[in-house]
């Protein structure tokens, strides 16, 4: 019997629907767009790392000793190009040390077969947590491709985070690799004939980088 795949987390929150709601909107423009990513990224940020471990550290307040905690293993994000370039300023933003690679798949315009295109990643992925960061998760085509890079180069725990899901990428990632957690802000419909999001936001890379 398959393992039972990790449960798809999403973000209940009155600013995460207010924010989400201005990216579906077709008349916000690109820098409306690009704040709303980035406010949406910041708190993917949080949710996706909150089990992250830490050690316990003894600073000097400028009162007293304190114990506290520091981040304890390594964090390394895969921002998925292009589109995932739209997370990542915010992402790595919060951890310290953090390492970043790079996974470029597009997706035929026709077919809406991912193909890639370029692939950077750290030497080091074994052991860390690494992340990758693609705002849509359509088919799971993308997601599946950079997560078979992971594992190729000996990714032991991968996480995915995206601002919006489709149920049939969550399948197909869930199907493929049960233990790769998946956390969106919210997870729609259905995909249209062109396998795009239902009622999704339309081309993501294309609304950030102004290239409608
Ligand atoms: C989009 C999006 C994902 C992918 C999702 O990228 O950013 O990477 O499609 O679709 P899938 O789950 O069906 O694979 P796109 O290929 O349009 O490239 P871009 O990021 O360069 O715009
Ligand atoms: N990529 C996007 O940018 N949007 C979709 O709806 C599907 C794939």
């Amino acid at each position: 019997m398959g393992a039972e795949p990790v449960p798809v987390r999403t973000i209940q929150h009155p600013l995460v629907e207010d924010s989400l709601t201005r990216l579906r909107d077709r008349d916000t423009d690109t820098d409306g767009f690009r704040r709303h990513a980035r406010l949406l990224s910041l708190v993917l940020a949080l949710e996706v790392l909150r089990d992250l471990p830490t050690r316990a550290v003894r600073v000097e307040s400028p009162l007293e000793p304190v114990q506290g905690g520091r981040i304890d293993r390594p964090v390394i994000f895969v921002p998925v190009l292009r589109a995932g370039l739209a997370m990542l300023d915010a992402m790595s933003g919060f951890v310290p040390g953090s390492k970043v690679g790079f996974v470029g798949l597009e997706r035929d315009e026709e077919t809406a077969i991912a193909h890639s295109y370029y692939e950077k990643l750290p030497a080091q992925l074994a052991g860390a947590e690494t992340v990758i960061l693609d705002p849509m998760l359509a088919t799971g085509g993308s997601a599946l491709a950079a997560i078979d890079a992971l594992t190729r180069n000996h990714a032991t725990a991968i996480r995915l985070a995206c601002i919006v899901a489709a149920p049939e990428g969550i399948e197909a990632v869930q199907s493929a690799y049960p233990r790769t957690g998946i956390l969106a802000c919210a997870v729609d419909r259905s995909l249209n004939e062109r396998k795009f999001i239902l009622p999704g936001l339309g081309d993501f890379g294309d609304r950030y980088f102004g290239t409608v």
